[in-house]
C-alpha cells in the first residue's frame, strides 16, 4: 500500500503526508530528501529543475516504492507534477499507488509560501510549478483550502470509499463471472444492474450481499451514482445483450460521462455494429472497444480468453486490467491481446464462434453416428471420446464425454434432450461476412444450417414416418472402424479451423485489421470454448506462414494426404447408413474442391454465357480476356 500526496511545493504533502501517516501506521517519507545534492542546490538558488536533473531523482524514487510496498507501505510526499514523473514512480511491473493530489489555487499557494521561512523553495518558482502541473483524471483530489484536521478526515473518507477502477454493467451469468474475477485480481470495481419490477428486482444489491465475505462490491441501481462511483477517466465494461440493449445502454450512459470516458461492449455484438458504434462515441469524444470473451461463466471466473478492438489509446488504459483476469497460455503468457482497431475484436470473437459452431457440430455428428448407427452406448461412446481426447485436448471433446456420462436416475441425461437446436447469431453472422467476402466456408455453414434444421423437429418427425429409413447399421463395429472415425474427426476438424481462420484473413485485409493470426490462435489455447492442443500447433504454423491458409502448410499437407481417403469413406458410410453428417461431408467437399486442379466451374460459365451472355474466360487465352459463344445449335 503506497500513498502519495502529490501536488505543487506549498500545497501542504509534508504536513498532511505526515499527519496520514501517523493515522493509517505507515511509515512517512518525503521525496525531497531523495534529490541529489546539485538538484537541492539548484533549488536553492531559485533555479528551475529541468527534466535531466529529475531522472535519477525518479528512478531512485521508483527503487524505494517498491522496497517500501514488499514492507508493507508507506505514504510518501512527492510534487509529481507531470504525467511522464508519475509514470516513472510506478515502476515496472507497476505498483498499486494511491494517489492522493492536493489542490488549491494559486494565491492561496502563494500566501502560504510566502509566509515559510525555513526552506529552501522560493516562491517564485510556484509559477513554472502551477505552469508544469497536470492534473489527472484518476486518484484522490482533496482541496487544501481548510483545516489540516478537515483535509485527515476528507481522505480518510475517500479512502474508506475510493473511486473504482472500473464499472461493471449488467449482472448476467458473464457479468457476475468477470465481477469476481476483476475483484479477486484486486480491482475495485463497481457493479449496476437496472431495477425492472418483478423480473431485475435487486440484483446488484444482492451480488454485492452474497460476496461481501470477501469483496467489497459498491453496488448500484441508479447509473448517476454508478457513474459517479468510478474514477476519471472513467472505464465501464457493458455485459448485456448484444442487440438493441447495448445501443440504449449507451445512450442512456451518455449525457452522464465526460470526455476521454471508455466504454467497452463485453458481449458478442454485430461487428459492424460496433463499427458504428465506435464511430459515434468517437465524435462524443469517447472511447469505444467491442472485445470479444470466450469461456462461459467458468471461463469468465477464473480466466476467460480476451479478444479486444478498438484503438490502441483504449487498450493502453484497461488492456492490463484484462491481461490481469484473462486466462494464461502454456507459456504463462495472457490469452489476451490487442486485437486489432474498430470491431476486430468482435470479429475475431464471432469467427471463434463460427469455428466453435462447426468443432460442436463435428462432435454430434461423431456421436450420432456412434450412437445410432455403430450402437455404441452413450457410456461406451464416453469412453472413446476420452481416448481421442487424450491427443486432441480439445475443451469441446472434454465435456462432450463429460455429457455423454451424464445419468439422472438410471438413464442417460442426454436421451431426455430435445434435439432442436438454438442459436443466438454468431455463427450465422459468419457465414454472411463469409458470403459479402466471397471466401468459401462450407463447414461452418453446414453446421449453422444443422441446426437450423434441427429446429424443425415436427416437420422432421413427419418426414420420419413417410420415409421410415433406419440408420442402424447391421455388421458389427470394428476397431479398426473406430481409428477410422477418429481420422476423420480429425480431419475434419482442421479443415474447419482452416476455414475460420481463412475468414480471419481475408476480413483482416479488407478491413485493414492487421490480425496477428499466429497471436490469434495464442489467445485460444486456453480460457476459451475452442482451445485445444491443435490451437498451440496453429501458433507455429501462422508464425511459420502468416496469412495463408492452413491447409498449405508441409506438415498439414503430410497429415491430411494420409488421411483424406478415411475422411471420404467415413463420410460415405455415414450417409449410407443414414446419418446425416454435414460438417463431416462438408469439410471433405471443402477439401476436394481446394485441391481440385479443376473444378466443375467451367460449366457453370457455360452455362452463364448460354442463358446470360455473362462471357467466360479461356484456358487458352491469359486472365482478363473474356469471350461471349453464341450457344444455341443450329437448327
Ligand atoms: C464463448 C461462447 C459464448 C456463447 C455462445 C453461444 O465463447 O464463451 O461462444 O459466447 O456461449 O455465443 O452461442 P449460441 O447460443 O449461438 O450457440
Amino acid at each position: 500500500m503506497i500513498f502519495i500526496i502529490a501536488g505543487v511545493s506549498g500545497a501542504g504533502k509534508t504536513t498532511i503526508g505526515k499527519l496520514l501517516s501517523e493515522k493509517l501506521e505507515f511509515p512517512f517519507y518525503d521525496a525531497d530528501d531523495f534529490h541529489p545534492p546539485e538538484n537541492v542546490a539548484k533549488m536553492a538558488q531559485g533555479i528551475p529543475l529541468q527534466d535531466e536533473d529529475r531522472e535519477s531523482w525518479l528512478q531512485n524514487l521508483a527503487k524505494n516504492i517498491k522496497n517500501w510496498n514488499f514492507q508493507n507501505g508507506a505514504v510518501l510526499a512527492c510534487s509529481a507534477l507531470k504525467e511522464k514523473y508519475r509514470k516513472k514512480l510506478l515502476g515496472d511491473p507497476e505498483q498499486a499507488i494511491t494517489w492522493i493530489f492536493l489542490n488549491s489555487e494559486y494565491e492561496v499557494i502563494l500566501n502560504r509560501l510566502s509566509a515559510r521561512k525555513d526552506h529552501y523553495f522560493k516562491p517564485s518558482l510556484l509559477k513554472s510549478q502551477f505552469e508544469a502541473l497536470e492534473i489527472p483524471g484518476y486518484g484522490l483530489h482533496i482541496d487544501v483550502n481548510k483545516s489540516e484536521d478537515k483535509i485527515i478526515e476528507d481522505i480518510m473518507n475517500k479512502l474508506d470509499h475510493p473511486k473504482s477502477k472500473i464499472g461493471l454493467l449488467g449482472l448476467g451469468v458473464m457479468g457476475k463471472s468477470l465481477a469476481l474475477n476483476l475483484a479477486s485480481r484486486g480491482i475495485k470495481v463497481s457493479v449496476y444492474n437496472r431495477h425492472v419490477d418483478r423480473f431485475e428486482v435487486d440484483i446488484a444489491k444482492n451480488f454485492a450481499e452474497a460476496n461481501k465475505k470477501d469483496f467489497n462490491f459498491p453496488w448500484f441501481e441508479d447509473l448517476h451514482d454508478f457513474v459517479d462511483s468510478l474514477e476519471k477517466p472513467r472505464n465501464i465494461l457493458l455485459m448485456v445483450n448484444a442487440g438493441k440493449t447495448v445501443d440504449i445502454v449507451i445512450k442512456d450512459l451518455l449525457p452522464l460521462l465526460d470526455k476521454g470516458d471508455l466504454i467497452i461492449d463485453g458481449g458478442n455484438s454485430h461487428y459492424k455494429d460496433t463499427i458504428r458504434r465506435e464511430q459515434e462515441l468517437k465524435e462524443n469524444g469517447l472511447l469505444f472497444m467491442g472485445t470479444g470473451v470466450s469461456g462461459g461463466e467458468e471461463g469468465a471466473l477464473k480466466g476467460p480468453s480476451i479478444m479486444p478492438g478498438g484503438s490502441k489509446e483504449a487498450y493502453k488504459r484497461v488492456g492490463r486490467f484484462f491481461e490481469k483476469i484473462a486466462a494464461k497460455d502454456p507459456e504463462g503468457k495472457p490469452c489476451c491481446t490487442h486485437v486489432g482497431p474498430d470491431a476486430a475484436g468482435h470479429f475475431v470473437k464471432m469467427l471463434h464462434n463460427g469455428i466453435e459452431y462447426g468443432e460442436m457440430q463435428l462432435i454430434a455428428e461423431m456421436y450420432h453416428y456412434l450412437r445410432f448407427s455403430l450402437t455404441k452406448g452413450p457410456g461406451e461412446i464416453a469412453v472413446l471420446f476420452r481416448k481421442w481426447n487424450l491427443e486432441m485436448k480439445s475443451y469441446l471433446l472434454e465435456i462432450s464425454a463429460d455429457i455423454l456420462e451424464t445419468k439422472e436416475g438410471d438413464e442417460f441425461l442426454i436421451d431426455k434432450i430435445l434435439d432442436a437446436a438454438k442459436q443466438k447469431g454468431t455463427g450465422g453472422w459468419s457465414t454472411n461476412a463469409a458470403l459479402e467476402l466471397g471466401v468459401p466456408f462450407d463447414t461452418i455453414t453446414a453446421a449453422v444450417m444443422a441446426r437450423n434444421i434441427s429446429a424443425k423437429k415436427k416437420e422432421r418427425q413427419k418426414a420420419m414416418d413417410l420415409y421410415g429409413v433406419s440408420s442402424v447399421k447391421e455388421n458389427r463395429t470394428q476397431e479398426s472402424e473406430l481409428s477410422e472415425l477418429f481420422s476423420a474427426y480429425k480431419t475434419a476438424s482442421i479443415i474447419n479451423h482452416a476455414i475460420g481462420f481463412d475468414l480471419l484473413s481475408v476480413a483482416s485485409r479488407e478491413y485493414d485489421w492487421d490480425l496477428n493470426l499466429s497471436e490469434i490462435a495464442r489467445i485460444w489455447t486456453n480460457g476459451c470454448i475452442i482451445r485445444s492442443v491443435f490451437m498451440e500447433d496453429l501458433i507455429v504454423i501462422f508464425r511459420e506462414q502468416p496469412d495463408k491458409n492452413i491447409l498449405t502448410h508441409p506438415e498439414i499437407v503430410a497429415d491430411i494426404k494420409n488421411n483424406r481417403k478415411t475422411l471420404t469413406k467415413v463420410t460415405g458410410e455415414a450417409l449410407v447408413s443414414g446419418i446425416p453428417v454435414p460438417v463431416l461431408s462438408a469439410a471433405a467437399n471443402y477439401l476436394l474442391g481446394y485441391f481440385s486442379g479443376q473444378t466443375s466451374a467451367n460449366m457453370i460459365q457455360a452455362q452463364r454465357d448460354y442463358f446470360g451472355a455473362h462471357t467466360y474466360e479461356r484456358t487458352d487465352k491469359p486472365r482478363g480476356e473474356f469471350f461471349h459463344t453464341n450457344w444455341k445449335p443450329a437448327n
